[in-house]
């Protein structure tokens, strides 16, 4: 049985300190941590169900260990909003119609996030290329593009991205409430 590493997560806004297996995957540990927006799709690299936000850059999570992670600042779909007070691109995505199933909508919404972050008025090509690593089996893709686009549109028209929109601000009074378990340290992320 490999020793078990000592590590710590920030988690939407949350410290985890954490005792993992030096070959437990980000995607288990995150969804035994109860994230289980952190869809599993193939596991592979290669659907985008599992990415996350990893220091701001978006990352498939199946495919980092979780010890790479330590020390990082992590955010998932669930951590930008919520159904009481869904994010802008979130609810951009319901009012365009781009959620049938909804599995892969986590990893479209995380990776929307990143571009309109580094973008934001992306052409239709670059939103494709965006969203080149995220797998939709239901929409067609052209409810997801048009999605995006309606995101940009009202994070344009709230003149406020960058400094955070509305809902933002309240992630961000999320993310002040920091709380270090290390006096209730958990393990988890086995062989998995
Ligand atoms: S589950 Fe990670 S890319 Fe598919
Ligand atoms: S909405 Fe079903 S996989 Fe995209």
């Amino acid at each position: 049985m490999p020793k078990v590493m000592n590590i710590t997560l920030t988690i939407n806004g949350r410290t985890h300190a954490l005792g993992v297996q030096p070959n437990a995957v980000l995607l288990h540990t995150l969804r035994d941590l109860g994230c289980t927006d952190v869809k599993n799709g193939c596991e592979i690299g290669e659907c985008g169900a599992c990415a996350v936000l990893l220091n701001g850059k978006p990352i498939n999570s199946c495919m980092v260990l979780t010890v790479q992670a330590d020390g990082a600042d992590i955010v998932t779909n669930a951590g930008l909003g919520t159904m009481d007070k869904p994010h802008v691109i979130q609810e951009a995505f319901a009012d365009a119609g781009a959620i049938q199933c909804g599995f892969c909508t986590p990893g479209m919404v995380i990776s929307t996030k990143a571009l309109l972050d580094r973008n934001p008025d992306p052409t239709e090509a670059e939103i494709r290329e965006a969203l080149s690593g995220n797998l939709c089996r239901c929409t067609g893709y052209g409810q997801i593009i048009a999605a995006v686009r309606l995101s940009a549109e009202r994070l344009q028209n709230l003149s406020v991205y960058g400094a955070s929109s509305l809902r933002e601000e309240g992630r961000e009074h999320d993310s002040s409430n920091r709380v270090l378990e290390s006096g209730d340290q958990t393990e988890v992320g086995g062989a998995s």
